[in-house]
């Protein structure tokens, strides 16, 4: 990786596409937003971060939704980098326009040649299936000291990190209460993650996602085949997130997440489990799925899919939409299903 291509640093990050934005209403808000960020007109209001004059943009864990990251960011003005594992990925990134950094998190050596100086820094990559701990981000954060500093990093973490809540509104200083391997990996992260911010200085915004929906990422497989959801009444609260809005709140993330700050990205709307694989029954023509006791379930569903039952929180996200100033395009499933069935 190198210096970003001349023409292409941040120039306030209003959007240079000629065809259909990506995302119109954070195109809508965004300049705006940024002029009425403090000044005299408004001295009561604390001071807000707005970060800009970035390098550039390296993804890590350039998949669905880093794609989408990708994409605002170059509507922004800015060269966006990603990290590939293969060849195959790497020519995918080149398709759209992201220069592919060929690395594996897995393997340090191959991080060799990542530099990311003064660069706006996601990181969207899992960490690995096993283990309590993310070797993977410390791999990443082992390459990144004095001389090869990004100027901020986005964490995509998960809202699995506070366990179950038996069904309350939750903000993001409900403490911390994994409750699955999966959900401490991410607690580990997190925590080596604000650890190096306070060794090195660089700003760590956290993003802890609930379930990401979008086109071609519905359940559909599953309604289709019919498998058997837990009674509405014995459901628990899940939280969604359109992967559209998502990469918008990682786009403003990045500008105006407070450092050290966690955000829960959601869309404000939860409703049970069963509600949303009826409600995606319901928009995609399918007949809804029957619905089973929790007794039943336990001996008939898969364990991976019983442990998202067992959790039960609904995620306040107005810290996220007081500090990111982000207009969701999709505050709810109404509004989000069609757009992703549509064509
Ligand atoms: N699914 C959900 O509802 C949900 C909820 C909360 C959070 N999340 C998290 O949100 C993030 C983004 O999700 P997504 O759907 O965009 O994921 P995705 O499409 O599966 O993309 C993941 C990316 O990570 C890269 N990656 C995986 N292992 C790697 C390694 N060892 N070294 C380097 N790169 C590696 C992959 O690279 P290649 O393309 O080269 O294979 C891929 O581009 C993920 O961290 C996910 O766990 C998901």
């Amino acid at each position: 990786m190198s210096e970003s291509p001349p023409g292409t640093r941040d120039r306030g990050s209003s959007p240079r596409s000629g065809g259909a934005l990506a995302h119109p209403t954070l195109w809508a808000t965004f300049s705006q937003g940024e002029k009425g960020t403090g000044g005299d007109c408004e001295p009561q209001t604390p001071a807000r971060t707005e970060r800009s004059g970035f390098n550039g943009v390296l993804i890590v864990g350039c998949g669905d939704v880093g794609r989408r990251v990708a994409r605002l960011e170059q509507e922004g003005g800015l060269a966006v980098t990603a990290l590939a594992r293969s060849e195959d990925s790497a020519r995918q990134l080149q398709r759209l326009a992201i220069a592919p950094l060929r690395g594996d998190l897995d393997d340090p050596g191959s991080l060799s040649r990542l530099t990311v100086q003064g660069q706006i820094l996601h990181y969207l990559a899992p960490p690995p299936g096993e283990g309590e701990g993310d070797p993977r981000i410390g791999c990443l954060l082992a390459r990144l000291r004095a001389g090869n500093l990004p100027a901020v990093v986005v964490y995509i973490s998960t809202s699995g990190v506070y366990g179950d809540c038996g069904g309350a509104w939750i903000d993001e200083d409900q403490p911390l209460d994994p409750q699955t391997d999966r959900a401490r990996r991410r607690v580990a992260a997190e925590r080596a993650l604000q650890a190096w911010s306070a060794d090195t200085g660089v700003p760590v915004v956290v993003l802890r996602v609930p379930g990401i929906y979008g086109p071609g990422r519905l359940p559909i497989d599953r309604v289709s085949a019919g498998r058997p959801l837990l009674r509405e009444d014995q459901s628990p609260y899940s939280n969604r997130i359109h992967a559209d809005d998502l990469a918008a709140a990682c786009f403003l993330a990045a500008r105006r997440g407070r450092a050290g700050a966690a955000y829960n990205v959601s869309d404000g709307n939860p409703t049970t489990m069963t509600d949303y694989f009826n409600r995606v029954a319901d928009h995609a023509g399918l007949p809804r799925p029957p619905q089973i006791g929790l007794d039943e379930a336990r001996r008939v569903l898969p364990p991976a899919f019983l442990s998202f039952l067992e959790e039960s929180k609904r995620l306040d996200n107005r810290r996220m939409l007081a500090d990111l100033r982000l207009t969701l395009r999709y505050p709810d499933l109404d509004l989000g299903l069609p757009a992703c069935l549509a064509g």
